[in-house]
């Protein structure tokens, strides 16, 4: 991000990663639009938070609407970082992909004209870990986090020479409503904030990929070497609940 973010915009802001993220980069004279479905959760958090805040009830699958209030806000104030982050883990394939991908696409598209006609601007899009390999309990959650990543990887070679900014956000197992109900054990466990910290300082240093914690990174990068058959007896005991 640049140095200094006059306007942050945030997707998913009623609730965990994304309320954190919020309660993270307020700050005095500095404006934040917050996105979400729940009014009176986005209310709160905006309580919360020091500066500006204004906050828009609207569902990213819708893009219509999307298009319009990315629109609205950026009128108010040209966006200088937009945190595509809401995202779902349960429902079937076409659902998760929904909210997922194409909710990532309905928020990241508007903005991508508006950043290039001030020739600024930085985007993150809200990946996984879960995104580097298909884990047997979530395969579609998995499949919208690859996508994700893959696209913002584009998009960052593509957007680069027009002076914008790409970041893909690949978090480990965070402590959110999203992880409450896992049946299964989460190694590294992060709060919200701590990843809310680690994703802050990612962007301020403009890294490509933001992917923590990193001892639970490795490993998993190290396990798309490995053939499927050694490793998903191991896989079959993590995922989400799909
Ligand atoms: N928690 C983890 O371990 C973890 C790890 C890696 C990546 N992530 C990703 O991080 C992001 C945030 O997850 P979280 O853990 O913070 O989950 P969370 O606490 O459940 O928050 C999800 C947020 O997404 C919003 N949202 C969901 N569906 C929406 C829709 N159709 N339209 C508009 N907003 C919608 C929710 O808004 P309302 O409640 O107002 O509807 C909420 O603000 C997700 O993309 C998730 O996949 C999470």
């Amino acid at each position: 991000m640049s140095r200094d973010p006059g306007h942050v915009l945030i997707t998913g802001a009623s609730s965990g990663i994304g309320a954190a993220l919020a309660r993270r980069l307020a700050r005095p004279g500095r404006r934040l639009t917050l996105f979400g479905r729940n009014t009176e959760r986005l209310r709160a958090v905006a309580g919360a938070c020091a500066g500006t805040t204004e906050t828009m009830a609207v569902d990213v699958t819708a893009a219509p609407a999307m298009q319009a209030a990315i629109e609205r806000a950026f009128a108010t104030a040209p966006v200088d970082l937009l945190i595509a982050n809401a995202g779902i883990s349960g429902g079937d394939a076409r659902t998760l992909m929904s909210v997922n991908l194409e909710g990532i696409i309905n928020t990241v598209e508007p903005a991508i004209p508006l950043m290039l006609s001030r020739g600024q601007g930085h985007l993150a899009l809200m990946s996984s870990l879960a995104g580097f390999r298909g884990l047997p309990n979530a395969p579609a959650y998995c499949a919208s986090k690859a996508a994700v990543r893959i696209w913002g990887e584009g998009l960052r070679g593509r957007l680069a020479p027009e002076g914008i900014r790409v970041s893909v956000v690949c978090p480990g197992f965070i402590e959110t409503p999203l992880t409450a109900e896992n049946p299964f054990p989460m190694p590294f466990l992060m709060s919200p904030e701590a990843a809310a910290e680690r994703i802050a300082r990612g962007l301020a240093r403009n890294r490509a990929r933001i992917a923590f914690p990193r001892r639970l990174y490795w490993p998993i990068l190290l396990g798309t070497l490995i053939p499927q058959a050694l490793t998903d007896p191991i896989y079959r005991r993590f995922g989400v609940k799909e």
